[in-house]
């Protein structure tokens, strides 16, 4: 009998130089480096530069890099004009989603046939910059216009994190919160096969070009199995509104069969490694913002749903929250994670495309045997 790994469950498909997930050890080293460590010491951009290029950045490479990311923050008018195509209403992984697809329209255009479709190593980094570079006017857009305001233009004197709540909020975030939120994006920015980065992989695997792989890994992200499950926490804490409702609602999510959105992970099945950092920086934006409300509705539902059901938080479980003490729309956390995830997906597309396969698996039938139309008859 042919052994079927449903949800490719335990497969491993390919070598990878990006990043190690150790569920052993609960640890997550990109390009050798515990995430951890660059989380506490590293801006956003050095880390993107490491994922990139498989080194920290020297002085000069990450003001080079952050000299080329200042230059690209700005949303260009035309695809500013697509968004507001996209009804309000729509969910904003839409947005996001169709305006990568713009962007990737208007740089591919003129390009000629799909046989160059893939481009060079060097062509894919530029492009893989530029997506990271005006992600946060994206992202900061799509919010801003579901609140109806104005969009707010990059300022040159800030970091990316700095700058992305800047150009979100339209005033200048205190040091706790930028450090927070630059933790979260590097938290966020690579995870080696999840099902996002394995979609741009599958996508670039058949030599298509690296924006309809990120444009397809928007899609994978967008599930609240993945992705969407950072906005589905907010939901849920929303739902119990305070941590003296947790035994209750919890007794009843579990009798219904639900799935509580922030815990349990295909690969981690003891802790999730970044939990701890992104639950760190929960902390300090609690003192911050003194909302001891929240962490006893995050640490009350860890407790009840761990003792219970043995399983364990991943990364959404704190971003969630954390977003949320930041000022950020519930339904912009995901987008958040695009704009983090796009540095992992890219490295990957790149990779894929220097030592590439088609990616193709097998499946096993099991609809009807051979029939045929009756009446028909074959031409001689
Ligand atoms: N709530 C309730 N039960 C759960 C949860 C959960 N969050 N997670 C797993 N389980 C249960 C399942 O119901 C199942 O129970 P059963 O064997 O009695 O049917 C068992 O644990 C195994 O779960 P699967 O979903 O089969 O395990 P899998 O490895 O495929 O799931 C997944 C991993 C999809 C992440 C799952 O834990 C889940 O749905 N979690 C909620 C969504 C979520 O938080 N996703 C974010 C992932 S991390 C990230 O993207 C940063």
């Amino acid at each position: 009998m042919t052994d079927i790994k449903k949800g490719l469950a335990g497969v491993v498909v390919d070598y990878t130089a990006v990043s190690k997930v150790n569920p052993e050890t609960n640890s997550l080293l990109y390009r050798g480096y515990p995430v951890q460590e660059l989380a506490a010491t590293q801006p956003f951009e050095a880390v993107a530069y490491l994922l990139w290029n498989g080194e920290l950045p020297t002085e000069v490479e990450l003001a080079r890099l952050r000299a080329t990311e200042r230059s690209y923050r700005v949303l260009p008018a035309d695809v500013r004009a697509g968004i507001d195509l996209v009804p309000l209403d729509a969910h904003p992984m839409d947005e996001v989603r169709t305006a990568l697809s713009l962007i990737g329209a208007r740089d591919l255009a003129g390009s000629g046939s799909v046989l160059d479709a893939s481009g060079s190593a060097a062509e894919n980094l530029s492009r893989s910059i530029r997506l990271f570079s005006v992600l946060p006017a994206i992202v900061a857009y799509g919010q801003r216009r579901r609140r109806g305001q104005q969009p707010v233009a990059p300022r040159d004197d800030l970091d990316y994190a700095a700058n992305f709540l800047w150009m979100t909020f339209g005033e200048e975030a205190d040091p706790v919160v930028v450090d927070a939120f630059n933790r979260s994006m590097i938290l966020y920015a690579e995870h080696s096969f999840n099902a996002s980065t394995f979609t741009a992989r599958v996508i670039a695997s058949t030599l298509s070009d690296l924006y309809s792989a990120v444009v397809g890994a928007v899609g994978a992200l967008k599930g609240p199995l993945h992705g969407g499950a950072n906005e589905a926490v907010l939901h849920i804490f929303d739902e119990i509104g305070a941590a003296e409702n947790v035994v209750p609602w919890l007794d009843a999510a579990l009798a219904e069969k639900r799935k509580i959105m922030g815990f349990g992970h295909r690969v981690y099945k003891r802790g999730d490694s970044r939990v701890p950092t992104m639950k760190a920086a929960l902390d300090t934006l609690v003192a911050h913002y003194d909302r001891p409300d929240v962490l006893a509705l995050y640490e009350t539902l860890e407790s009840e749903f761990v003792s219970r059901k043995g399983i364990y938080p991943n990364l959404d479980y704190p971003s969630g929250p954390a977003y949320n003490l930041m000022g950020f729309d519930t339904l912009t956390f995901t987008p958040l994670f695009v704009a983090a995830r796009i540095v992992g997906w890219t490295a990957h597309v790149i990779e894929q495309l220097g030592a590439n396969a088609l990616i193709r698996p097998l499946s096993e039938y099991n609809g009807p045997d051979e029939r045929h139309i009756e009446g028909y008859v074959p031409d001689d």
